[in-house]
């Protein structure tokens, strides 16, 4: 059982917990304190909608967040596109977690009114590239180390 709740600082050390274990498997050196998720994720000025998955035990096991490209973006995206990032648990994958995060993202992005959503993942997270591919997300162009994925929202079934 999965349930799915916009983010709120009480979430913090729960998705931290979960954004370290997957940046420790990925030996990234990536900030992943409760601090950074509060700051980077939860109450992020440009945030659209930071989601996150709870277990029958009210554990956090994912969370997903989507922003809004502004002027200067990370991504070097254009201004109004969207920004995907999601992390769940390594002990609870394909469970469709991935899946139900991604049907509160789709909302969130359909009510800002967005058009695209960029998610750029590492070249050989295959996971990563597999699950952005099956919500509809397709190759754009690459970056030394990282596929550059893009849905189109208008071509998303309503
Ligand atoms: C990628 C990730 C978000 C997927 O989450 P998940 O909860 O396992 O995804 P779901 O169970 O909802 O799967 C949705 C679909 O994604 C694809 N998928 C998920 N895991 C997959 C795997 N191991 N192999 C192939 N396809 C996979 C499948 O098409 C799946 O649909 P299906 O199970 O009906 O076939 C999760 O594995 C994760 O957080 N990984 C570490 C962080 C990461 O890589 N984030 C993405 C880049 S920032």
């Amino acid at each position: 059982m999965v349930v799915v709740k916009d983010a709120v600082p009480a979430d913090a050390n729960g998705m931290s917990i979960v954004l370290t274990e997957v940046l420790l498997s990925w030996a990234s050196k990536r900030p992943g304190s409760p601090e950074h998720v509060l700051e980077h994720y939860i109450q992020h000025p440009d945030g659209i909608r930071c989601s996150v998955a709870f277990d029958e035990n009210n554990k956090v096991i994912g969370f997903q967040s989507l922003k809004m490209a502004t002027a200067g973006n990370q991504f070097d995206l254009p201004i109004g596109w969207g920004i995907i990032g999601t992390y769940v648990s390594l002990d609870a994958g394909r469970r469709g977690i991935g899946r139900a995060l991604f049907a509160a993202s789709l909302a969130g992005a359909k009510a800002a009114g967005l058009s695209n959503i960029d998610a750029t993942i590492g070249e050989t997270n295959n996971l990563g590239l597999g699950y952005y591919e099956a919500m509809g997300f397709r190759t754009y162009q690459t970056k030394p180390g990282a596929v550059c994925k893009q849905l189109v929202l208008s071509e998303i079934p309503n």
